[in-house]
């Protein structure tokens, strides 16, 4: 079973910052975290409810009162690791420092014994004044947590402090809070435990000249999606990859372009890994010999000579060492359990994870996927269509029943 998927309740505040609390929401979710969105009436006049309903865990929540349950505020405030506020007001911090539950976002407040993160932006002059120090002050000594704005542009022209922080900034913060509390399950704990995890992800790019490269049109979401779901399980993790997607802290990152980039990356690491997990789109051919000035119009069409790429898998799996898993993937768009089987074999894999990835809401790009687990032994389990990071966990449970407990990361 997956450890515990930390809960996040993000309570959105009418700023004009408001519209940065969405590229939080889908951050959080994307690294695996059930966020339940909470947004204030004066929310919803800088953002629509529609789309924090779409990107978060569960639909918006605005009232006390329309929700089939009675009491929406405990449910929330009870089933929360964090708490997280962006942005924080004024109107909403002296609201929340006075105790007052007159609003579903203040009514969960006043319900959760989870940690709080405030995360305020204002104009500077209600930023300095004493009545908002004070209230802040007031919550900071009742262990209410901060992420202070910035100096920057402010809405209207203005430029000075009391704007939002980076939305790097508080997702970071969000997650060592989760990682504090245990929540996130991180190193050292899970059924990864002790494991090294290494995990390729994105499309490679292969170079033609300096400014041009053949690529494919794989995103980097389910590797990451893998990546994070390991780090989740207790991993130390390996991210190869030729994606710019953003990573949680904790995990190795080594990006690579090029497929020789990437099994140079991946050979280095692979000997000490327990599981190897292949979900990158490595190109198979490449240009034989890329140009080392711009090819320009003037010298006419270029001849194109592509030659193969090395098979990295096959490689991988020639030399793996007892009791290593290796999973590979393959994007299919014919008879995806067929291929997928003669894949299986031809490669020397455990475990192949196919994507047909003609069905709706499947593979390339997606937040969605829909996948079927071949293993060596001819059993096939099929993962219908779910988010990137719950298939991520689907295989990462194949995977631990695979995986020699005895035997450890050397
Ligand atoms: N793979 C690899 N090195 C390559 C090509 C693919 O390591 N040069 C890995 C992929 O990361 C994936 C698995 O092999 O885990 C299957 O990739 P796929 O592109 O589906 O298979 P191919 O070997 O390219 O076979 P085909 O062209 O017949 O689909």
């Amino acid at each position: 079973m997956p450890p515990h998927q930390p809960h996040v309740v993000l309570g959105v505040c009418g700023g004009i910052a408001a519209y940065k609390a969405v590229d939080v929401c889908r951050r959080l979710v994307d690294v695996g975290v059930y966020v339940a969105p909470v947004l204030t009436d004066e929310a919803t006049r800088f953002v629509g409810e529609a789309t924090f309903s779409a990107l978060a865990s569960e639909p918006v929540q605005r009232s006390l009162f329309d929700e089939a349950s009675p009491i929406p505020h405990t449910r929330l405030g009870q089933g929360a690791d964090l708490v997280l506020v962006v942005p924080a007001t004024a109107h909403f911090l002296a609201r929340y420092a006075a105790g007052m539950a007159d609003d579903l976002l203040c009514a969960t407040l006043l319900a959760t014994r989870a940690p709080v993160l405030v995360c305020p932006a204002m104009h500077t002059e209600m930023w300095e004044h004493p009545a908002v120090s004070d209230n802040l002050a007031l919550l900071v000594r009742r262990g209410v947590l901060v992420v202070a704005p910035e100096e920057g542009r402010l809405a209207g022209g203005d430029s000075g402090a009391g704007r939002l922080a980076d939305p790097d900034t508080i997702v970071a913060r969000a997650l060592d809070v989760l990682g504090a509390t245990g929540s996130v399950v991180g190193p050292g704990r899970g059924d990864l435990a002790g494991r090294l995890v290494v995990v390729s992800a994105g499309g490679t790019r292969e170079p033609l000249d300096p400014v041009r490269f053949l690529t494919n049109r794989s995103s980097g979401k389910q590797g990451h999606a893998l990546a994070e779901a390991a780090a989740r399980r207790g991993a130390k993790v390996t991210l190869v990859t030729a994606s710019a997607l953003a990573v949680s802290p904790g995990i190795d990152v080594v990006p690579v372009a090029s497929a020789a980039d990437m099994e140079a990356a991946l050979r280095a690491v692979a000997p000490r890994a327990d599981v190897i997990v292949m979900a990158a789109a490595v190109a198979d051919f490449r240009p034989k010999a890329p140009a080392a000035h711009k090819l320009v119009k003037a010298d006419g069409v270029p001849d194109l000579v592509l030659e193969p790429t090395p098979d990295i898998l096959s490689g991988l799996a020639a030399e793996r060492r007892p009791g290593q898993v290796l999973v590979g993937f393959a994007a299919e768009t014919d008879d995806p359990i067929g291929r997928g089987r003669r894949k299986l074999a031809q490669k020397g894999v455990d475990l192949l994870v196919v994507n047909d990835v003609t069905a709706p809401g499947a593979g390339f790009d997606h937040d969605t996927n829909a996948v079927t687990i071949l293993d060596a032994d001819g059993g096939a389990t099929a993962v219908p269509l779910m988010s990137k990071s719950a298939v991520a966990d689907a295989v990462f449970d194949r995977v631990t029943a695979q995986l020699d407990p005895e035997r450890n990361s050397p």
